[in-house]
């Protein structure tokens, strides 16, 4: 029998972040200003954004270095294990071979710190006191606050009211970091007031809550914005998941056939994903299998088009998969997946064929995720449950084909704080969510007047 963890040391952490545009044949045109229509450049975004994130933004050199303070952050966690599945293989019966790398060992529990400490550091560099940023599952605030205690920045985060109500803890986990967590939409800025007069029972959206984080930066001199997805740089930075996972792979003697992860805005997916996909491009890497929430299904049933990155059209309109800038999904529980859009560089792979897209309803994921808690222990996140069950499908795909194959997925997040949708799941009352194809139509009317993506 092989290692179960295949841990590797600390002086391993990766010392560069790989910027997948490099390699790339072709690039998604650029993010256009939101009033003027034109291409952003640094002017435009250094209200909101430090200049070094700025140049990372449109970096299109390979290897960007990690700073020695950031490295020294990640080493609290860092890195994180590869785990042999064994007892999951063997749950579902299969001679393939599942490995998962583990990012809810962090300090907040997921991925996210990846980017909030690089994103922190570098803001700390350029003095800046204070920052404002969005969450969805709470697991992106919470890393903020985790990163701006370790660089002595204040922190200020608008939740999503659907999981501000489901988990009350992760207000109280940001508030012991030092950090401030309201509902979104909230009072606190023009653009929530003008939600909750139309809609005061809202249950809120990520574009909501982008809306009022950038409001809230780009009016106050001591305050930027930090966004946890979607932009080049934040999916640089978590590029340092499958470098790891690349070592650990090679130690473990294993070359993976399909790397799955699920997609919200699209960063753990790059994260465990990018290095792959070089070689995905040229045939000669494995298969890469985006997961996504039925409930919204951006990469499977969205528009390729240019979209405001929030409701309110404060931020870029940015070449991407989108269901409209207007669209409010359901109240899943998988909060981390609740957005419009997509990062423009995961809708360009998949746009180009060298990604592939599946979307699955919450209780066919839960139920992976419980197989998985009962195999392995892990209590997953409800985002990567949509990772989980996309791996099913191609473990029971190998096993009727009769051929071995190895998986790579991603557990981006630990589940501890979502028992009230476990609760939900394992007590029978979980709601499937159709999605009614005119809701989807009317939501795409918002994309009418926008300009188009270049043929
Ligand atoms: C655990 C977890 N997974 C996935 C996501 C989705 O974001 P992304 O697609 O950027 O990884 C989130 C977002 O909050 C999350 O908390």
């Amino acid at each position: 029998m092989g290692a179960t963890r295949h841990l590797l040391d600390e002086d391993a952490i990766p010392t560069h972040w790989y910027n997948v545009v490099a390699d790339l044949d072709s690039l998604p045109p650029p993010p256009l200003h939101p009033g003027t229509g034109q291409p952003v450049g640094p002017d435009d975004l250094s209200p909101i954004f430090p200049m070094a994130l700025i140049g990372q933004e449109v970096s299109a050199d390979r290897w960007v270095e990690i700073p020695a303070e950031v490295r020294a952050a990640y080493a609290l966690w860092r890195p994180t294990p590869l785990h042999r599945a064994e007892r999951l293989e063997r749950a579902m019966g299969t001679r393939s071979k599942i490995f998962y790398k583990y990012e809810g060992g962090s300090p907040s529990g997921s991925h996210k710190p990846n980017t909030a400490v690089a994103q922190a550091y570098y803001n700390a560099q350029e003095g800046v006191r204070r920052i404002a940023t969005e969450t969805g599952a709470g697991q992106w605030g919470s890393a903020l606050a985790f990163a701006c205690t370790m660089f002595g920045i204040e922190c200020k985060v608008y939740m999503v009211r659907a999981s501000f109500d489901s988990k009350p803890y992760r207000k109280t986990m940001i508030a012991t970091w030092g950090g401030e967590c309201v509902a979104s939409p909230s009072a606190d800025t023009a653009a929530g007031r003008a939600i909750l007069e139309k809609d005061p029972s809202t249950t809120g959206s990520l574009g909501i809550a982008i809306s009022e984080a950038v409001e809230d930066a780009a009016t106050r001199e001591d305050t930027k914005y930090a966004l946890g997805s979607v932009l080049n740089h934040v999916l640089l930075h978590q590029t340092v998941i499958g470098q790891e996972a690349k070592a650990q792979l090679a130690e473990a003697g294993a070359t993976p056939d399909v790397v799955i992860g699920c997609a919200g805005g699209g960063s753990n997916f790059a994260g465990i994903s990018f290095p792959f996909v070089a070689d995905a491009a040229a045939g000669t890497g494995p298969k890469i299998i985006a997961a996504e929430p039925a409930a919204c299904p951006t990469l499977t049933r969205g528009h390729y088009a240019y979209d405001f990155g929030d409701t309110a059209h404060m931020a870029p309109l940015l070449p991407m998969y989108t269901l409209g800038h207007g669209f409010v999904p359901d109240a899943i529980h998988a909060g981390g997946l609740r957005y419009h859009g997509m990062s423009p560089l995961v809708s360009h792979l998949v746009h180009e064929g060298v990604v592939e897209a599946r979307a699955y309803h919450q209780n066919e994921c839960f139920a992976e995720a419980v197989r998985f808690a009962r195999a392995e222990g892990i209590i997953p996140a409800p985002e990567p449950s949509h990772a989980l069950r996309a791996l099913r499908e191609e473990v029971e795909a190998a096993d009727a084909e009769g051929v071995e194959r190895t998986f790579l997925v991603h557990l981006c997040g630990h589940g501890n704080f979502d028992m009230s949708a476990y609760e939900a799941y394992l007590s029978g009352t979980l709601v499937d969510h159709e999605l009614p194809q005119d809701e989807l139509d009317r939501a795409a009317e918002d994309l009418e007047g926008l300009p188009a993506l270049p043929a």
